[in-house]
């Protein structure tokens, strides 16, 4: 059938229309808000480079998981950014880590918010990288070890989900393997499987003050030349024992993002990173664009291409408009 019976205007007619035909919805329940915890007291700092992101103390970040939990958002993941940093990422794994006393603390006062805990070394490093250097180099072997042992120490605090984000070889079956001969076999891995070498994570980086002191990820983080290629990160994760597939970043991997949903069926996830999030908010601050649905056409974006969860620093914002 073609025009003039065919008229593609005819289901747009009013929004009623539109509402019966829409293919994609965003609900509260596809989002995840990401967190960063301090060290101290009373801390509620917001990042300069992320306009409505906040960095919080702990005793802080408890208030906020209960804001965030009442929103009906499913969960959290927490990022720490410790006192002291040193060569082997030694605050990454310590019990009573800005991290670890978080996910104590929020499990106790919203036993009912599921708390995933980012694992990487790059904010416990003092040279900032997400793998121990040995000769110049970022080595993978000797690295698995500090993220079994980080993602352990979470676990022991609490968490219900990690998520390696670190992009060594084989880090999620050291961590499986670490989880499961303590007694966590039942707790999850959402794996940062197919994650780029992006300038979209700039803002996280003041954020999380993790930005490598020399060099930088590239010869860890993936080619963001290369789509083949994130399908066999995610493929090796899912073998090393993931089970849910993260791309990263969100809105510049869309094409990953619907390859994996017709290649993979366990559940995929995409990061919209801190960049894309503050690039929406710095043009709508100029008044250059309508930034509530300029954010809510980037997330819709994102689930149409294939993602069943989508970590945004847009959740509570988006869970707000979702609920009026
Ligand atoms: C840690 C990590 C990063 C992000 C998530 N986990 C930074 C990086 O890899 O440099 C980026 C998140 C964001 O930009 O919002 N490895």
């Amino acid at each position: 059938m073609s025009f003039p019976q065919n008229r593609l205007r005819r289901l747009r007619a009013n929004e009623t229309l539109r509402r019966m035909v829409r293919e994609t919805r965003l609900s509260r329940d596809d989002l995840i808000l990401p967190l960063f915890v301090v060290e101290g007291q009373g801390i509620r700092e917001e990042v300069v480079s992320m306009p409505g992101v906040h960095r919080f103390s702990v005793d802080q970040v408890t208030e906020e998981a209960r804001r965030v939990a009442d929103l009906g958002l499913p969960g959290v993941i927490l990022f720490g950014i410790p006192g002291e940093k040193d060569a082997r990422g030694s605050g990454a794994d310590a019990s009573n880590g800005a991290v670890q006393r978080a996910v104590e603390a929020i499990k106790k006062a919203t036993p009912e918010l599921c708390v995933i805990t980012d694992v990487c070394l790059c904010e416990y490093t003092d040279h900032g990288h997400c793998g121990l250097i040995e000769e110049g180099e970022v080595v993978n072997d000797a690295s698995l070890e500090r993220l079994a042992l980080t993602a352990l120490s979470h676990a022991r605090a609490g968490a219900d989900m990690v998520a390696p984000s670190d992009m060594m070889d084989g880090r999620v079956a050291a961590i499986r393997h670490g989880l499961d001969t303590h007694g966590f076999d039942s707790l999850p891995i959402m794996s940062y499987a197919a994650k780029h070498f992006s300038a979209f994570y700039g803002p996280f980086r003041d954020a999380a003050e993790s930005a490598p002191q020399s060099g930088d990820r590239s010869s860890y983080q993936m080619d963001p030349a290369n789509r083949r290629e994130a399908l066999r990160e995610m493929q090796a994760d899912l073998e090393e024992g993931a089970d849910i597939l993260m791309v990263k970043p969100a809105l510049s991997c869309l094409d990953i993002l619907s390859d994996a949903r017709s290649r993979f069926d366990v559940p995929l996830a995409a990061y919209q990173v801190s960049g894309e999030y503050s690039m929406i908010h710095a043009a709508a601050q100029n008044g250059w664009l309508d930034g509530e649905r300029a954010m809510w056409e980037a997330l819709l974006a994102i689930k149409r291409a294939g993602a069943d969860i989508i970590l945004t620093y847009a959740a509570a914002e988006i869970a707000a408009a979702i609920k009026d």
